[in-house]
């Protein structure tokens, strides 16, 4: 495969050497005959859903979820890519997350464990969780927020959180929540776009045993004329003071803790938005990706379901993403207690106030599902198995990875520490590594545990009912044993619906690079048994921690600061982190190049436009960055500076001289 994509200079395909190493993978773990036996999906699913897909999802859907009014078509694909599922249905979120349990006995089950940084711990019932969110609709009602109105929200991991997004679910409203380690300017342009109308946010929370603050990055974003937001509900966390806005702003023991825990929900259209997500793309403009209620609440469920091996009377699930995430608003807010689980929240860092802090809480809370990320992985593998073997892990039995590739090392240290207990267990338990994206809403790629024999390093096989492929540049389908792009050839459930206010950027973003198919802007490789293995981001997104950031997001930052003339970022690779960031910056002629100074004051400069995630690793200061004629920064060559290659072809640069004009600057 050429290394340009025609159509796209910025889009490159798979390095070669990525693949070599994979085709010698030939370790297998199949299920224990105990676990087989006993799992909730087998492999018939597999079958019945490629007999009729459609059928497949609807079964679900009815199985899964209560609805108000049942759908009279699973799926109108009349004018793609605008998919509208189960159609004429209505249904309330929150209703099938919280009351149905309780109207069905079950109002005593634990839904959330909580444990805050500092040691503190709260535990909400069913019952408790849904008087909680009544309380809440009511109090969100009372400000004036009605079905269709945006909600902001930016607030810690505290059981504030979910309560909030199920409130906004059962009265209609559409949450958009902001991550709580973005900058008052990331939330200042998220609130703004989507026109909110109220924020909920909290005083601040913990790291690493010390307050950080909150509510003074809303007072900053909401400091121009001319915004949409009527009030603020803040919750008191760590107790910090904050500035107060008379009128505006309202604690939250104050409106939710006087609301009254009397409320109905009613039924939402099947395809009436639940909430936005902006994610960042190859531009500098985050997307407000728009989810709506039906199918995402349908596939959120059947793969917790399936893919953790759910079952609800005994398991302890515990995913460890943050609710600023797609993976905790669909792992931790929305599928686990639809499905009726009991869950572990945690609100702090895992080295706080020391490394074990998480082994201590599988130990104590018996968590038997844990769903986390593979640079929280190599983190725990770098600081050493004798910390994980201090607790007790012998509760856990389903292991999931998200949010990046996760090398086979990894994978067999998560594998034998974490499952098999330090060694401690016969057999260890199964990892479900699983691909998706902020855009497919839930889970897509991944074996199922008591079905797949299990292979290090790859997330293997489309689920049932989602219809994955692998292609070349033309969109032919790529034979075993060969690398392309990955694609989603039929409509699922949890897609996207498209880009809030721009319908237009969600066809020429998704669907232009390949007719009739999803582009995730994913590299991938089918091995010779047909697996899948994802190879990371082929368009000028990077993935840092499993976050994601947009070059061009950071590169515009970076230019804003008075002394940069020109900026160029790349995500180099990182053992821990899987990328970082990595900027070559021009200086203006009359800044002055003061070394540490002016590398340390762009940092800090990114981590105050966008958030301390965004903070560049590394930043190089440089006579010029290399273009081709017609002008686009050729990131690839920069890329191969950053992890210390020889730099490769570089042909069609418009000034040949200019790579070698970095390497003498970087000399100095
Ligand atoms: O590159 C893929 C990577 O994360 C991207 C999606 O990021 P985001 O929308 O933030 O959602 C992350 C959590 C679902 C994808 O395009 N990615 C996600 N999961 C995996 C992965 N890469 C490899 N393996 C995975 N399991």
């Amino acid at each position: 495969m050429s290394q340009q994509t025609p159509g796209s200079t910025a889009m490159q395909a798979p390095q070669g050497d990525a693949f070599e190493n994979l085709s010698q993978e030939n370790r297998r773990f199949a299920p224990s005959a105990e676990f087989a036996a006993n799992a909730v999906v087998t492999a018939g699913e597999y079958a019945e859903a490629d007999a009729d897909r459609p059928a497949f999802w609807a079964k679900q859907a009815r199985e899964l979820l209560s609805w108000s009014k049942d759908f009279t078509q699973t799926l109108d694909w009349s004018n793609p890519p605008f998919a509208k599922w189960f159609v004429g249905g209505e249904i309330n979120a929150a209703y099938n997350a919280l009351d149905r349990h309780v109207e069905a006995g079950h109002g005593d089950r634990v839904a959330i464990y909580f444990e805050g940084e500092p040691g503190d711990t709260r535990t909400y019932t069913y019952a408790q969780l849904t008087e909680e969110v009544k309380k809440a609709a009511n109090a969100f009602e009372s400000l004036g927020v009605t079905k269709g109105d945006r909600v902001a929200v930016y607030l810690p991991m505290i059981p504030e959180a979910v309560i909030t997004l199920l409130a906004c679910a059962r009265i209609g409203a559409i949450h958009s929540v902001v991550f709580g380690g973005f900058s008052a300017e990331a939330l200042r342009s998220r609130i703004d776009d989507a026109e909110a109308k109220l924020v909920v946010t909290a005083d601040g929370t913990y790291r690493r045993g010390k307050p950080s603050a909150l509510k003074p990055a809303v007072d900053d974003a909401l400091a121009h004329d001319g915004h949409t937001v009527q009030n603020v509900v803040v919750v008191k966390r760590n107790g910090q003071d904050v500035d107060w806005h008379e009128g505006r702003d309202h604690w939250w023991a104050d409106t939710v803790g006087a609301a009254s825990a009397e409320h109905t929900a009613v039924g939402h259209d099947a395809e009436h938005p639940l909430f936005i997500l902006y994610t960042s793309g190859t531009t500098g403009k985050p997307k407000g990706i728009l989810h709506t209620t039906g199918g995402y609440l349908t596939q959120g469920a059947y793969t917790h379901k399936a893919v953790f091996d759910l079952h609800p009377e005994t398991d302890v699930y515990w995913c460890t993403a943050d609710v600023g995430w797609i993976t905790g608003h669909s792992y931790v807010a929305y599928a686990p207690l639809i499905n009726g689980a009991t869950q572990v929240m945690y609100e702090g860092t895992p080295d706080s106030p020391h490394q074990g802090r998480w082994w201590e809480i599988v130990e104590k809370y018996k968590v038997s599902i844990l769903y986390t990320a593979p640079t929280a992985i190599r983190t725990f593998m770098k600081w050493g198995k004798e910390i994980p073997a201090k607790s007790d892990l012998s509760s856990i039995r389903v292991l999931g990875s998200v949010g990046e590739p996760i090398n086979p090392e990894a994978w067999m240290w998560y594998r034998e520490v974490i499952g098999g207990n330090g060694g401690r267990k016969q057999t260890p338990a199964p990892i479900v590594d699983t691909w998706w994206q902020t855009e497919t809403g839930a889970q897509m790629i991944a074996p199922l545990p008591g079905v797949t024999a299990t292979k290090p390093g790859s997330a293997q096989v489309p689920l049932p009912g989602i219809a994955v492929d692998v292609v070349d540049e033309l969109g032919e389908t790529v034979p075993n044993g060969h690398g392309g792009f990955l694609v989603i050839r039929e409509p699922w459930p949890a897609m996207l619906r498209g880009i809030w206010g721009d319908p237009e950027r969600f066809k020429e973003t998704y669907w232009s690079r390949f007719e009739s198919m999803y582009f995730a802007g994913d590299g991938a490789k089918k091995d010779e048994d047909g697996d899948i293995w994802l190879l990371g981001r082929v368009d000028d997104v990077m993935n840092i921690s499993g976050h994601r950031l947009s070059t061009a997001e950071i590169e515009s930052a970076l230019v804003s600061h008075p002394a940069v003339a020109e900026a160029a970022v790349v995500g180099a690779a990182d053992e821990t982190t899987g990328q970082a960031v990595v900027a070559f910056v021009i200086l203006r002629g009359d800044a002055v190049d003061t070394g540490d100074d002016i590398v340390q004051e762009l940092r800090n400069h990114v981590s105050k436009e966008i958030g301390p995630i965004a903070k560049p690793k590394t930043i190089l200061v440089v006579p010029e960055l290399p273009k081709t004629r017609s002008g686009k920064i050729m990131r690839r060559l920069l890329k191969d500076v950053a992890e210390g290659r020889e730099v490769g072809d570089a042909t069609t640069l418009a000034d040949n001289t200019v790579m070698a004009q970095i390497a003498r600057s970087l000399k100095k």
